[in-house]
């Protein structure tokens, strides 16, 4: 017996990072999982690895209403309902708030808040219909806390959590609950870009993360992308149907407090 078997969920962003091991993980506890990136080459390649009967690859820029449409119709063909939703996909870029080109934060409010907002508001309806379900949006720790030099992206993740809040309240009638993660650095392409390119990625850059996160994060490590997936599970799962509309920090214990240590 699977934690999501029976479940239809899809994911965006999961070609790869914490998407691809939500939708790997979705998928080895029984749910069919429809992956949903604009990277369609690799996650194409996810999807075909876990098989036509567990999986589907469909391309989506979440930024993009007419996408969202395609996709649940895709879902539905392909599985015949949709009882969940991992808003997954995002952005990140470096730059202080004086500095930052308009279109760079537009860009990051597109693709991190407008494309959870058309999340819920194309995947909830297919959610009620199919008798109740589970979405889990994707915030981050500088959605609750402020951090230097990621002002446009720190702004949508807060903004994620009020949606996620909102969402709870008006969609729990309809038997949707709506939770919200705020990791802390995780080992994926976006907080480690030397990933993209492990050979030229040096001893020194590797040590020198290591030690940084060392120094930083309590639990002494930077996170893996399946213990974001592990907690994705928990919130799209029987296991959480008493919760609803709260963020979930994952970040070995770096918002706890001033360390000291
Ligand atoms: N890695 C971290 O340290 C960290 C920390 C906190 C929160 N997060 C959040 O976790 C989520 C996953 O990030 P990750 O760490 O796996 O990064 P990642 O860059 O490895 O993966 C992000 C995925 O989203 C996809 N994507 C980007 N724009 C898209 C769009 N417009 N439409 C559809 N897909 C799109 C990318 O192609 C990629 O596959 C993001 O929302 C990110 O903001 C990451």
């Amino acid at each position: 017996m699977g934690k999501l078997d029976g479940r239809v969920v899809i994911v965006t962003g999961a070609a790869r990072g914490q998407g691809e091991q939500e939708a790997r993980l979705f998928a080895a506890e029984g749910a069919k999982v429809v992956l949903g990136d604009v990277l369609d080459a690799q996650g194409e390649a996810v999807a075909k690895e876990l098989g036509a009967d567990r999986a589907q690859y469909a391309h989506l820029d979440v930024s993009r209403e007419e996408d969202w449409a395609a996709v649940v119709a895709a879902a539905l063909e392909a599985f015949g309902r949709v009882d969940g939703l991992v808003n997954n996909a995002g952005i990140l870029r470096f730059n202080e708030l004086t500095a930052t080109p308009l279109a760079e934060f537009e860009e990051l409010v597109r693709v991190n808040q407008v494309g959870s907002f058309l999340g819920i508001k194309h995947v909830a309806p297919q959610i009620e219909a199919a008798g109740g379900g589970t979405i889990v949006n994707t915030s981050s720790y500088t959605g609750l806390t402020g951090m230097a030099y990621v002002g446009a992206y720190a702004a949508t993740k807060a903004a994620i959590v009020g949606l996620t809040r909102v969402a709870a309240l008006e969609l729990a009638a309809k038997g949707i609950r709506v939770n919200a993660m705020c990791p802390g650095a995780v080992d994926t392409p976006m907080a480690n870009p030397g990933l993209l390119d492990p050979e030229n990625l040096g001893d020194e850059a590797r040590d020198a993360m290591a030690e940084l996160y060392k120094r930083v994060v309590p639990l002494g490590r930077v996170g893996r992308p399946e213990e974001i997936a592990s907690l994705a599970l928990f919130l799209t799962s029987e296991d959480s149907s008493y919760i609803t509309g709260q963020p979930f920090v994952i970040d070995g214990g770096w918002m706890a407090g001033v360390s000291v240590l």
